[in-house]
């Protein structure tokens, strides 16, 4: 079964998706390669709402691999989508601090994220509102504030 990780942007989730296995899954790269162009690009274009309906097409048709997932940080906006997550019994939410969030994503030059262009106002509570999502949805929280990768990756591994 896959382990699906949820969590805020900044929070690691592909990193650690990697450490997991070579093998792995990136859902927004994932998405990128199918549309041929960037998520920002989509976003400008269609919106989110219709992004997040592709990221949970996305999803359902990835989690047939059977490999790590990392999902982008919105993938729990959609009732739909939770209810893709609600089934599954390997999701891990990688929980950060806001605070410690908000500076990865500042120093994150090779990330292009739409939604973090409005400022940390609106984008602190884009996470408190989805926190609760995040933590009802996973099997399993792991507080990765001063975690390496490959420490959470452990954890992981010993809990599966
Ligand atoms: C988003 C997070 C991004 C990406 C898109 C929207 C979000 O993924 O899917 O920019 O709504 O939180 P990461 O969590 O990998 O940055």
């Amino acid at each position: 079964m896959s382990v699906i990780l949820i969590g805020f942007m900044g929070a690691g989730k592909s990193t650690v998706a990697k450490a997991l296995s070579a093998d792995y899954i990136d859902l927004d790269r994932v998405i990128e390669r199918q549309i041929q162009r960037s998520i920002a690009s989509y976003f400008e274009e269609f919106g989110e709402a219709q992004f997040r309906v592709l990221e949970g097409e996305v999803l359902a048709e990835q989690l047939k691999k059977n490999l790590p997932i990392a999902t982008g940080g919105g993938i729990v906006e959609r009732i739909e989508n939770r209810k893709l997550l609600k089934q599954h019994m390997q999701v891990v939410y990688l929980k950060a601090d806001f605070s410690v969030l908000f500076d990865r994503i500042l120093n994150d030059a090779t990330h292009v994220r739409p939604l973090a262009k409005n400022g940390e106002a609106v984008l602190k509570a884009r996470y408190l509102a989805r926190e609760k999502y995040y933590e009802t949805l996973a099997n399993l929280v792991i507080n990765v504030n001063q975690k390496t990768p490959e420490e959470i990756a452990r954890h992981i591994r010993e809990w599966q």
